[in-house]
Parts: structure tokens; C-alpha cells; sequence
């Protein structure tokens, strides 16, 4: 039988990740954080002084990174980078405000895609991103578009990193969001839009119970229509 596949896409701040991780965790899922894999590519480029202009240069970063996800039995999922936890640093405005460039390339997302299909290959996985239901898992049984007013995005993003002690003004961050919208919207390849097959779902009035409720409702009816 063909492995089980989610695919959650949309905009930054949509609670993407919090419901991903809560579906997997309650199917027995593998949970696979595409945006974790861009991020930690930046990271290294930033740490190394790569040019961010310079795709070769990233494209082989990307081909030479050992990217994994462990999950702890807490139920943390940490990201290791070349074996090094970068968890935390990650989620940086410094990474998150660079990230979206290196997105674009399309050399770059070849590789990235590649790896995030050979991690679907052998296992059921909810996987988010930008690209995921369109190029990456085109035959996901289950698409979801998950998004929220920029203004109900931003506010989660201020107070999620109030939490990690990063104290970001408002503004700021509400341009970085609208910004990486513009850029992951408008990039010629792997670019942010809804599948035909996907379900959109709208979080900004929504709870994160509602929003797993919903997603748990039409997988049920997927499956019975199966
Ligand atoms: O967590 P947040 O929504 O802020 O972003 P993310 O999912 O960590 O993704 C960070 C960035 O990586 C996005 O803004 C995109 O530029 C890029 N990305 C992408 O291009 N394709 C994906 N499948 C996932 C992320
Ligand atoms: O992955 P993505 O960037 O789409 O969003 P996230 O990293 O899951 O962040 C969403 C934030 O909004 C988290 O702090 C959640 O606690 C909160 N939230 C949510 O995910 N869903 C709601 N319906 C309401 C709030």
C-alpha cells in the first residue's frame, strides 16, 4: 500500500506547523518541516559568509547539508544541521529575514525538494511548506491551505518570539511576513499558491483545536470515500 500522505501549505504564521505537528503526532505520522530545511541552508550560508546572491554556492550547500529531524519523547521535534542541534537558531530574525531569497532559486529547491520526497518515500508524513501539495507531493491524498490575515499572523509571530526572548517590534515583523509573502507568491519556481485538489482553510478566527478538528474531519471523509 502506498504510504499515507498530508500535505499543509500557505503563508507564514498560519499555524502550519503547530497543527502538522499535532496531526502527526495523533496518527503516528512522521512530521517533515520544510521550511526547517530553507531555514537551516540559510543559516549555514549566513555563519559561513556564502553570498546569498551566489546559487551555485548555495546549491552545493544545500546538496553538502546533512539535514535531520529528531522528535523527543516530549514531543519536541528538534533540527540538526551537519549533526549540530539549530533548533533555536533557525527561527532567528536574522535567518527569517534572509531565508525567502535563497528560496528562490530554483537549483537550490531541486535539491530540497529531492531530499523532502526520499523522506516520503518510506514513511506516512504531514509535511508543510509552500510548495508541498503542488511540486513536491502533487498525489498527497489530503491537501490543506492553510492561511490567516497578515494582521492575526503577525501578532502570533510577536508573541512566539516574545516567548523565545527575541523582542522584535510589531512593524518589523509584519513587513518581514508581508515581504516573504510577496517573494515566495512571485518566485518562478516552487512558488507559494493553492493546489487545485487542496482545502482552504482560513485560521484567522479559528482556535488550533478547531483548526486540527477540521483537517481531522475531511481526512475521515477522504478515507471513507476510498
Ligand atoms: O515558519 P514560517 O512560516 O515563518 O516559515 P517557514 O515555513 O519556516 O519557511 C521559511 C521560508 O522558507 C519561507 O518564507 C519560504 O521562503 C521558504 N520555504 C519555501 O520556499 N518552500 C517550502 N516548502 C518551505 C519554506
Ligand atoms: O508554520 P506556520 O508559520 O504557518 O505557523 P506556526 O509556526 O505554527 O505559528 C503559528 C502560531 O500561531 C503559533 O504560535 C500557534 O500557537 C498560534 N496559533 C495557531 O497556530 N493556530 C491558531 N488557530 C491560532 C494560533
Amino acid at each position: 500500500m502506498r504510504n499515507i500522505q498530508i500535505a499543509i501549505d500557505g503563508p507564514a504564521g498560519a499555524g502550519k506547523s503547530t497543527v502538522a505537528k499535532k496531526l502527526a503526532d495523533l496518527l503516528g505520522f512522521v512530521y517533515i518541516d520544510t521550511g526547517a530545511m530553507y531555514r537551516a541552508i540559510t543559516y549555514k550560508a549566513l555563519r559561513q559568509g556564502i553570498s546569498l546572491d551566489n546559487a551555485e554556492a548555495l546549491t552545493n550547500t544545500a546538496k553538502d547539508t546533512a539535514i535531520q529531524f529528531v522528535r523527543t519523547k516530549q514531543g519536541r521535534q528538534l533540527i540538526f544541521c551537519d549533526g549540530r542541534e539549530v533548533t533555536e537558531e533557525i527561527r532567528s530574525p536574522d535567518v527569517s529575514e534572509n531565508v525567502s531569497k535563497i528560496a528562490q532559486f530554483s537549483s537550490v529547491r531541486e535539491v530540497l525538494v529531492r531530499k523532502q520526497q526520499e523522506l516520503a518515500s518510506n514513511q506516512n508524513v504531514v509535511m508543510d511548506g509552500r510548495d508541498i501539495g503542488t511540486v513536491v507531493l502533487p498525489q498527497a491524498e489530503c491537501k490543506i491551505y492553510l492561511t490567516a490575515s497578515l494582521e492575526e499572523r503577525t501578532a502570533r509571530r510577536y508573541h512566539e518570539l516574545l516567548l523565545k526572548g527575541y523582542t522584535e517590534e510589531y512593524a518589523k515583523i509584519r513587513e518581514n511576513l508581508a515581504q516573504r509573502d510577496e517573494m515566495d507568491k512571485n518566485r518562478e519556481a516552487g512558488p507559494l499558491k493553492i493546489a487545485e485538489d487542496a482545502v482552504i482553510i482560513d485560521s484567522t478566527d479559528l482556535t488550533q483545536e478547531e483548526v486540527l478538528q477540521k483537517i481531522l474531519g475531511l481526512l475521515g471523509q477522504r478515507r471513507g470515500e476510498s
